[in-house]
């Protein structure tokens, strides 16, 4: 697919998925700005990776939770680009900024939840959509099944913050559906590759085994490039149809019933 003459704003490209996307958008022309906070060397890597694949694009750096740091990147996306096509939002703080049980999460760790998914995609798309035009896609990558459910415990503050990040998602799919630019959100499985890879071996091999063994129907974790697919499809023309959506892309595995093991779901 040919996306050429767009430019996207993906921001934690420096890795993982979001890097995953900007790679994918990159061979399909698309020029791309890598937006990351801390870890500048794989940002750098991303970019050269973008130019071997013919296409270009720039670094720009920023904490998502902070809302003057979320504007100037978008005041450099208007100062390199003049334009923009493409917004991902797909950054999520590191593990420890958030991660704790609903009893013991701090006020301090609910609101970087809080302001880097649901306040930083506020004021990102009132940031994005003045540089769109007819046809422009925005995208924010969440978790929905940490959106719905409450036994990942020390999910609590992320998991409501993606909640409410969805619901934003929808409430802006019907504020810019006349302007012809679609709002919806991604919500990946497990991903190899990410912050799973973060993860202690031991609880890497548990999640991996899990899946692998039956509760992914198609037998393996994602990957970055599994979800870079899903956004360029949805940048195509054919999507404009589509807005406000959660589009599950995870290999079947949000299809499984919690209550029943696998092994006699999958009726083998
Ligand atoms: N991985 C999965 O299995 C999975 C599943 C479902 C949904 N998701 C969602 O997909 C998205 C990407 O996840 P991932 O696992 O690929 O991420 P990751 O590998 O942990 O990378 C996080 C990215 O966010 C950036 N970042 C961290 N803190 C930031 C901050 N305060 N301000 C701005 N940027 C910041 C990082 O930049 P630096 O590199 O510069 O630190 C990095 O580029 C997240 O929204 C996540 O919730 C992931």
């Amino acid at each position: 697919m040919s996306l050429q003459n767009k430019y996207a704003l993906i921001t934690g490209s420096s890795r993982g998925i979001g890097r995953g996307i900007a790679l994918k958008l990159a061979a399909d022309h698309v020029k791309v700005a890598v937006h990351y906070y801390q870890n500048e060397t794989a940002a750098k890597e991303t970019l050269a990776d973008i130019r071997k694949l013919g296409s270009d694009g720039f670094l720009v750096q920023g904490d998502v939770s902070q809302p003057e740091q979320i504007e100037a990147l978008f005041r450099r996306v208007q100062t390199e680009f003049g334009k923009l096509d493409i917004f991902v939002s797909n950054a999520r703080p590191e593990i420890p900024a958030f991660f704790q049980p609903p009893m013991e999460v701090s006020l301090e760790q609910w609101d970087t939840a809080f302001d880097s998914q649901a306040k930083a995609f506020l004021i990102e798309v009132r940031q994005a959509a003045p540089l769109m035009s007819a046809g422009g896609r925005i995208f924010a990558m969440t978790y929905a099944q940490g959106s719905r459910t409450g036994g990942l415990q020390s999910w609590a503050g992320m998991g409501s913050a993606k909640a409410a990040l969805e619901s934003l998602v929808r409430y802006f799919a019907v504020a810019l559906a006349k302007r012809g630019i679609t709002v919806n959100a991604i919500s990946p499985g497990w991903t190899e590759d990410s912050v799973l890879n973060t993860l202690p071996e031991p609880a890497q091999d548990l999640i991996r085994n899990w899946h692998i063994s039956g509760w992914t129907p198609m037998g393996r974790l994602g990957t970055p490039e599994d979800i870079g697919n899903v956004v360029a499809l949805f940048c195509a023309q054919e999507a404009g149809w589509i807005t406000g959506q959660v589009i599950y892309a995870d290999g079947g595995a949000s299809l499984m019933n919690p209550e029943v093991p696998p092994e006699i779901q999958l009726g083998s």
